[in-house]
């Protein structure tokens, strides 16, 4: 699963003069079962986030409010998306190096996770990443 894989899903809005209402499902909105939900929040100005990779994490980050930027990489492509909508998801597939930037005060990131917290699934190391990453794309 290279780049291409990692989109924007737009959720429902139920629409109403008394304020907006969005809802998740898993495996209908989101393509894999929830098992965990992790935000940032309080980030200071100019702060980044983010800077790992994942093995076999699936993971959709959501703008609950502000905006922020995600940066994507799969090794050989990368790709800025700004997320500035509480209605958006971004879906991240697993093998992504990740990072978050550009947080604008009181912004909120929400990410709603495949599987629960496990430090054995992340890539620290960005060259730790890229190896993997260039292994994977060879051995298809
Ligand atoms: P990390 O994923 O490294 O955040 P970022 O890359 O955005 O800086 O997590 C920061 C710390 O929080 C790290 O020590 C692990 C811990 N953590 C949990 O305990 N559970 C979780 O679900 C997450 C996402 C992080």
């Amino acid at each position: 699963m290279g780049i291409e894989a990692c989109k924007f899903i737009e959720f429902p809005i139920v629409h109403d003069p008394r304020g907006n209402l969005t809802f998740v499902e898993s495996n209908r909105h989101i393509p894999f079962d929830i098992k965990r939900v992790y935000y940032l929040y309080d980030v200071p100005g100019g702060a980044e986030r983010g800077g790992h990779g994942h093995k076999s994490l699936h993971q959709v980050i959501i703008a609950m409010s502000g905006s922020f930027d995600v940066i994507l990489n799969d090794g050989s492509r990368s790709h800025r998306y700004h997320l500035n909508r509480s209605y958006y998801g971004l879906y991240v597939a697993p093998m992504m190096w990740r990072e978050i930037d550009n947080f604008s005060s009181g912004s909120v990131c929400m990410v709603l996770a495949s599987e629960h917290y496990d430090e054995t699934d992340y890539f620290r190391e960005y060259q730790e990443f890229i190896q993997a990453a260039k292994h994977k794309s060879t051995v298809k």
